[in-house]
């Protein structure tokens, strides 16, 4: 029996603008990603059968064939036949501690783990573009968990180019427990409300506008410039979850008015976060949330910028 513990990191969105829809349903994308400390740990153990297995501590995530984790342990044994017959299945076990249904990639990041460890385990020596290859077929977020850190992600959000490693900045997290978002549900109602007013404008105008809103936030990030970074901080899902999710827009007004660097909705959401230089910053700003708002169902995360995506536990 042989094992693997790996760390799968959450992502947050520094930047996520939509350009259009795409003829295979997705929109077309452009964002900054970023990886932050909080993370899952997914074990990874040989259990000398043909059945591949999943098990997670969190009751909302599920423990079968639907589980984003599975479905890459299920790829990889089609994908890789011999080294399947070789080695066999094995057991995944998922520690969660990222919000589920958060906009924070924690399936995402799961079966990013999964890919990466059993690569190691079946001894396949895939290089990091082929893993990410094998990611986008599960999702787009996939392939930025593999490889994490500060990256600029094009198309569905699977084309990546990394960027620059950014100052290790702190981030407060705020989720209420009892409200997830459905991504789908964000993404269609986004093209409902805004596709026909957006097809109006003339290309040449429109595209114009989005490489000088885009290229700010590059130009900020070359920089390193945490002052500037926090204040171009732009998600379009925001317009379609706020306005359904009060609560999520309340959570970013209170945010807002302890200035931080920044505040934004992570994603689809419902996690909205907020920039700090300093852990004691981002550590007051969590309490003073916790005291105003003093509701058992809100959760709040200190967590800091990583350089890491998947990577083995120590
Ligand atoms: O790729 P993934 O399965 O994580 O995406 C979840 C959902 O988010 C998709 O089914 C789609 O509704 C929406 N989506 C989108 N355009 C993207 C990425 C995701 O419409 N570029």
């Amino acid at each position: 029996m042989r094992s693997y513990s790996l760390i799968a990191p959450a992502k947050i969105n520094l930047y996520l603008e939509i350009l259009g829809d795409r003829p295979d349903g997705y929109h077309e994308l452009v964002m900054v990603m970023q990886s932050v400390d909080l993370a899952d740990q997914i074990d990874l153990r040989s259990n000398g059968t043909e059945t591949m297995r999943v098990q997670c501590d969190h009751p909302l995530v599920p423990n079968d064939t639907s589980n984003l984790a599975y479905r890459a342990a299920h790829l990889m044994s089609q994908q890789f036949p011999k080294a399947f017959a070789q080695f066999g299945a094995v057991d995944i076990t998922i520690h969660k501690h990222i919000p589920v249904g958060a906009g924070l990639a924690g399936g995402s990041t799961n079966a990013a783990a999964v890919l990466v460890g059993l690569d190691l385990l079946w001894e396949l020596g895939l290089t990091q573009p082929e893993i990410q290859e094998l990611g986008a077929l599960l999702g787009s977020d996939v392939p930025f968990c593999v490889t994490g850190g500060t990256a600029l992600a094009t198309g569905r959000g699977e084309q990546l180019d990394a960027l620059l490693d950014l100052d290790k900045l702190y981030v407060v997290l705020a989720k209420y427990r009892s409200l997830s978002v459905s991504t789908p549900w964000a993404y269609q109602t986004y093209r409902q409300q805004f596709e026909s007013s957006y097809l109006r404008e003339p290309t040449v105008q429109v595209n114009r506008r989005r490489e000088v809103r885009s290229g700010a936030m590059l130009t900020a990030i070359a920089h390193r410039d945490s002052a500037q970074i926090g204040q171009l901080l732009h998600n379009d899902l925001e317009k379609v979850v706020l306005s359904h999710y009060p609560k999520v827009a309340d959570l970013q007004k209170r945010f807002r008015d302890r200035q931080p660097l920044g505040t934004m909705m992570s994603g689809s959401g419902p996690t909205v976060f907020a920039l700090t230089h300093t852990q004691a910053e981002a550590q007051q700003l969590s309490d003073q949330m916790s005291s105003a708002i003093a509701d058992p169902d809100l959760e709040l995360w200190v967590s800091q910028f990583s350089h890491c995506g998947i990577h083995v536990a120590q």
